[in-house]
């Protein structure tokens, strides 16, 4: 027997996220950032950082509104319109659709088509790539809704990715659909939703391999009631899981056969890069009512290409070898660093980004280990930073704050 679960059961789940007030703490990543549009920062109770589908309902709405290719079963776009408002775009009436993930087009094509088919979506990258970024966003373009999240840790139990028990119903009434507290995938495979597993191998083996059933099957047994939920059509997982995490729990290869990989490269060139982090410190600094730092494209380019040749092993010009930190620095830590930055110019300085506003976020995201990285850094500094045309500023900069 088929049953469906309640869409509109206030009941919060145990572990994943629940319909909740928007204002209500969740499981999504707790930085704050918020989209264009987002009206954060307006009101004293705004929330801090509104899911995708709220921050973007305006270019959601706009592309729905003139979107009039073929739509997947329950998806409120089309696979072409959730491309576009992944990468960015113009609409015949005007509107602009802001790009959210910059880099190969293909890639997004690929993650799209996958979440149309019968397979579920990984997600691989190494830290900060915006995995989990894409992630939310293709379920806020497909589904409308990015908040049915699972977010993976050594601790998930299988609770969290079938179902567990409001005990106090339980022990009053026995088992019953009453007393049944879905998981966020449990109500996305009723409600033909997308579901977000956040860091698949940080979960358990065991718990992992619930979802062979729920992805092979698409259906979820209720052993207790004699009942199963029966995922409906626009049900889809979409997981991600980090490279450098790989060994934890490896993917089974059960699993791994019911999921299509899709890597997350880093960016390729600088100008890519310094475009990402320049738009992300944009959108960020505006959520944090920061004033808009016109000038400090130059530092947000010299953030970059110091976490480029550090990661890299070798400088722009590819004439000096050097040492990597034990560091990941990422593109996203290269966007707390300028946003720091900024906050730091805006409440301390005259508003203008300048060296020694980053300095110390530089040196924080390399020097991870205090002696190894520490070594590193300073060879860095003497060899590169020092004798770089317009980088006297910044060298004396890192000089104070590494002293
Ligand atoms: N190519 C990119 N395009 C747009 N934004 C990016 C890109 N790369 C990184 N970012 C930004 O980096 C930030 C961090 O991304 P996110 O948290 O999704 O990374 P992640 O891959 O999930 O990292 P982790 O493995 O640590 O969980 C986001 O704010 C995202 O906007
Ligand atoms: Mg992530």
């Amino acid at each position: 027997m088929s049953v469906s679960v309640d869409p509109t059961s206030s009941e919060p789940g145990p572990y994943g996220s629940a319909p909740v007030p928007a204002s209500a703490p969740t499981d999504a990543p707790t930085d704050a950032r918020a989209g264009v549009g987002a009206e954060a920062g307006e009101t004293a109770d705004a929330v801090l950082r509104p899911h995708a589908e709220d921050a973007f309902a305006a270019e959601l709405a706009a592309l729905a509104a003139q979107d009039d290719r073929p739509r997947p079963a329950r998806w409120r776009l089309s696979p072409w319109a959730v491309a576009t408002y992944l990468l960015g775009g113009a609409l015949p009436d005007g509107t602009v659709i802001t790009p959210k993930y910059v880099g190969p087009r293909r890639i997004v094509e690929v993650a799209v088509t996958t979440l149309a088919t019968d397979r579920a979506l990984l997600l691989l990258g190494v830290p900060g790539t915006a995995k989990t970024w894409v992630s939310e966003h293709l379920a806020a373009a497909v589904s409308g809704d990015s908040t049915l999240l699972v977010q993976g840790t050594a601790g998930t139990p299988e609770e969290a990715i079938r179902y567990g028990w409001n005990y106090a119903r339980l022990l009053a009434h026995g088992p019953s659909r009453d007393a049944l507290v879905p998981s966020p995938v449990m109500r996305a495979m009723a409600q033909g939703l997308t579901a977000r597993v956040e860091e698949l191998t940080r979960i358990p083996a065991d718990v992992q391999d619930t979802l062979i059933t729920i992805l092979s099957e698409k259906t979820l047994p209720i052993p207790e009631l004699g009942q199963e939920v029966q995922a409906v059509r626009g049900f889809n997982v979409i997981a991600t899981a980090n490279d450098r995490d790989r060994g934890v729990n490896e993917l089974s290869s059960a699993l791994r056969r019911r999921f299509n990989t899709v890597v997350l490269p880093l960016p390729e060139t600088t100008d890519a890069e310094v475009d990402i982090v320049a738009r992300r410190v944009d959108q960020l600094g505006r959520a944090l009512d920061l004033p808009a730092a016109p000038d400090g494209v130059d530092e947000i380019r010299r953030v970059v290409t110091v976490f480029r040749e550090l990661r890299n092993g070798v400088t722009a010009d590819g004439r000096t070898k050097l040492k990597s930190p034990s560091g990941t620095l990422s593109t996203a830590e290269a966007i707390s660093v300028v946003t720091n930055g900024l906050a730091l110019a805006a409440h301390f300085g005259d508003g203008v980004l300048r060296p020694g506003d980053v300095a110390a976020g530089v040196l924080g995201a390399v020097v991870r280990d205090p002696a190894a990285d520490r070594v590193v850094w300073q060879e860095y500094l003497e060899a590169v930073v020092r004798e770089r045309d317009g980088w006297k500023d910044f060298y004396r900069a890192c000089r104070e704050v590494s002293a």
